[in-house]
């Protein structure tokens, strides 16, 4: 029987073997883009293929490093011909929550650059409903946390502030300097409304609700294998 693990990797392998000589890709965080970013420098080494990297975080930035893998900064380009990353929960629709590695703003940046956005995982992660099972992500400007909190608690979510990384005492701060919340609503019926209603709120810079974007999803299945839709 394969491990999580393995079921994640294959999915991360089969998504790294569709990048093409010349590409730039947007590189994902998480457990299973780690995989795809593995393959993709194997890829490099052994077939010569060129591929140029956006990194979506620290962690999958160190990691490109330390293989080798050419990466230019997100704000050098604005159009990526492939994007690959992972997620917390899929919907029938391709609809995601992203964010449990709170790299969920600079992720949905980078995704935004493609048509081609592929998301990775295994089967685990499918919902019927976003909210299922994750709250929402939540990237917050430090001073408006109280704001944040009541204006989301009229739509119907409990904000907590994500707290203990580890290695670390108090909140989690994002990449760009934020505080990481975390607003766990009933499962959600109208995802691309909430997304709407949460962008309206002043204080909140970005969520994990990923509406209409991913154009492809692979998820790694223990009984059927890889699945794509
Ligand atoms: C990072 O902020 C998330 O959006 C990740 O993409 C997500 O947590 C997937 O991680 P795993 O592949 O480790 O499950």
């Amino acid at each position: 029987m394969a491990s999580m693990d393995e079921l994640k990797k294959a999915a991360g392998v089969r998504a790294a073997d569709m990048i093409k000589d010349g590409m730039i890709v947007g590189l994902g965080t998480g457990s299973t883009a780690a995989h795809m970013v593995n393959r993709l420098a194997e890829r490099i080494k052994t077939e010569g293929i060129h591929v140029t990297g956006v990194s979506t975080s620290w962690s999958t930035t160190l990691q490109c490093r330390s293989l080798g893998i050419p990466l230019k900064e997100m704000g050098e380009v604005s159009h990526l011909d492939m994007v690959i990353d992972g997620a917390d929960e899929i919907d029938p629709n391709r609809n995601l929550i992203k964010g449990r590695g709170a790299a969920h703003l600079l992720e949905k940046i980078v995704a935004s650059m493609t048509d081609n956005y592929v998301i990775i995982a295994d089967s685990g992660k499918a919902v019927q409903q976003l909210g299922t099972k994750f709250a929402v992500p939540l990237e917050i400007i430090p001073g408006a946390i109280a704001v944040v909190t009541e204006r989301v608690k009229k739509l119907g979510g409990e904000v907590k502030v994500r707290m203990g990384a580890p290695g670390k005492d108090g909140p989690v701060i994002s990449d760009s300097g934020n505080l990481i919340a975390d607003a766990k609503f009933a499962p959600i019926a109208d995802p691309d409304k909430l997304a709407r209603d949460l962008e309206h709120i002043v204080g909140i810079v970005g969520h994990g609700l990923f509406i209409n974007m991913a154009t492809k999803v692979i998820l790694a299945d223990e009984a059927k294998g890889l699945i794509e839709f």
